[in-house]
């Protein structure tokens, strides 16, 4: 079968297309014939060599975390899952394990069923970062309609699923976006959009209960300008010293830094299927085909989208 695999740290110019053999199932999983795998930033960040500590330097890796096609085979301990079944799921450690290949073995806890209302370039889409937005829905407590959070970069991906999950909360929602972003924030439940390349909210006057980072740029210590005294900052970019440090720091101080780490499980599934059986969108903003995954990964990191970018198997 064919898998994108790489042999060092770069450009998306180090993924290789290669030959290797399909994956062997074990009793608890099953092997799915994938028909699209989604890009998220950890992908190239990984690749690019930012996440060592976390990544190692062993080589060769693979790339790839969510994804969507088709049961091929299913181990003996599986139940609930059989061949043919349309499924959607995400492995644990797409390094060893990565989707961007035509076949993968996947534990069947992690899979689950496509509703028949998204394609599968949508449901390669959900869990990774739907899943980071419900546990960034938990951190955030309590909300009401006197709430005021501001997501910044909140028409990627995360930001897509946060929007939409808080929608119906009644929270007061200003999002930052880019100029074509404005009307998917309206859309999905902004009450007010702000374009991150026309306004900086740092020196506006407005303060926030909660603040979300999207986009990896703004940080506690610059978010605190715009936190009410008791306000929470979300963090799903934390560098790893913020880990522990964020958690000893909210002992003593008002305005707290939460890390986000999210992990996939069927308990965030089942709060996004409902969602997306409620009518969340799924924005897909392009599907490029196998062959021009070099083209796709780029694509990707250069930004300036909406929603998700997919790689389809043919
Ligand atoms: N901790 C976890 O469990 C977890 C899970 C999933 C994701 N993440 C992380 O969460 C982050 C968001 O993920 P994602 O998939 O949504 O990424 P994404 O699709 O790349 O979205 C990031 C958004 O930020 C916007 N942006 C860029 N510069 C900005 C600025 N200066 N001000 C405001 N917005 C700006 C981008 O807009 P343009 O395209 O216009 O540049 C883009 O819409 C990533 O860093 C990802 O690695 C963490």
């Amino acid at each position: 079968m064919k898998a994108i695999v790489y042999q060092k740290f770069g450009t998306a110019d180090v993924l290789q297309a290669v030959e290797q053999p399909k994956p062997i199932i074990k009793a608890d999983q099953v092997l799915v014939k994938v028909n699209a795998f989604s890009i998220n930033p950890m992908d190239w960040k990984i690749r690019k060599g930012e996440m060592t500590l976390m990544s190692g330097s062993k080589f060769p890796k693979h790339t790839g975390t969510d994804f969507s096609g088709i049961v091929e085979e299913f181990g003996s301990a599986v139940i609930g899952l059989k061949k043919g079944d349309e499924v959607f799921g995400v492995v644990k450690n797409m390094m060893k394990e990565g989707v961007s290949a035509e076949y993968v073995a996947v534990t069947a806890s992690l899979v689950w069923k496509k509703p028949a209302n998204i394609s599968f370039a949508q449901a390669a889409s959900i869990p990774v970062v739907g899943t980071a937005a419900v546990t960034a829905l938990e951190k955030m407590g309590n909300i009401s309609s006197q709430t005021s959070i501001l997501v910044n970069g909140a028409t990627g991906g995360f930001g897509m699923f946060v929007l939409q999950l808080l929608k119906h909360r009644g929270a007061n929602l200003t999002a930052v976006t880019s100029s074509q972003g404005a009307a998917y924030a309206k859309k999905w439940g902004a009450n007010s959009v702000k374009d991150y390349k026309k306004e900086n909210v740092l020196s506006q006057k407005a303060t926030y209960d909660i603040v979300i980072d999207l986009s990896g740029k703004m940080g506690y210590k610059t978010a605190k300008q715009i936190m009410k005294p008791k306000a929470i900052f979300l963090n799903p970019t934390p560098k790893p010293i913020e880990i522990p440090l964020s958690l000893l720091g909210n002992i003593f101080r008002g305005k707290k830094h939460v890390v986000i780490l999210s992990s996939p499980a069927t308990k965030y599934t089942d709060v996004l299927l409902s969602a997306v059986k409620n009518g969340l969108e799924i924005e897909v903003n392009k599907v490029f085909p196998f062959a021009q995954y070099k083209e796709a990964y780029e694509y990707a990191e250069r930004g300036g989208y909406i929603g998700k970018v997919v790689i389809e198997i043919d």
